[in-house]
């Protein structure tokens, strides 16, 4: 395994700057409107900080932790929530925002529960898309970047609890 933080994949500078484009595009889409946005604990937390400060609609947020009973890199899509959200979505405008979106299988299992609360409408805001891992069909509206099939931590992405803290998206890891 190389030196974690010495390959940056995508710099502190770049993900400032698509945070605020991704913002931009959400407030525009959601103008006029008043959104809830539901966090999946715990990686999405640094990019949900940046994001809804960068928001220019009026907004709730809300955090949802699943237990995942997949190892740290293999996604089972197995999931059970541990920490449910606390506020009602019937009726709202509701925006799940995860960190990656690899398998596709915890984000597709994810959004079904959370349909059947009856939202008004419920969109998925990634910060990553590592695409060519997919096993289930999934599409969030929103996504920061598109990385290849490489692991990475940082801004809230961990390796065994590790490097959630870093400012730059950094790879770990041979491939
Ligand atoms: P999936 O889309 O169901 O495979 O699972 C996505 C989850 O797997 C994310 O929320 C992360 O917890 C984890 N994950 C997938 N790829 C990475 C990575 O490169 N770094 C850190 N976590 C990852």
């Amino acid at each position: 395994m190389n030196e974690v933080g010495k390959e940056i994949l995508i710099a502190k500078t770049d993900i400032e700057k698509r945070v605020r484009e991704l913002a931009d595009t959400i407030s525009r889409d959601y103008e006029g409107r008043e959104l809830i946005l539901i966090g999946i604990l715990k990686g999405a937390f640094v990019f949900m900080a940046d994001l809804v400060r960068q928001l220019r609609i009026p907004c709730q947020v809300d955090f949802v932790r699943l237990a995942s009973y997949g190892t740290v890199t293999v996604s089972t899509g197995n999931i059970a929530i541990s920490k449910d959200i606390e506020t009602s979505i019937e009726g709202r405008d509701v925006l799940v925002v995860e960190d990656i979106v690899d398998t596709g299988l915890t984000l597709s299992a994810l959004v079904e529960r959370l349909k059947k609360r009856d939202p008004h409408s419920l969109k998925v805001c990634v910060f990553l898309d590592k695409k060519d891992r997919r096993k289930v069909p999934f599409e969030a509206e929103y996504v920061g970047f598109n990385i290849p099939d490489r692991f990475v931590v940082g801004y809230g992405l961990d390796f065994n609890e590790m490097y959630r803290f870093l400012p730059d998206i950094c790879v770990i890891g041979e491939n």
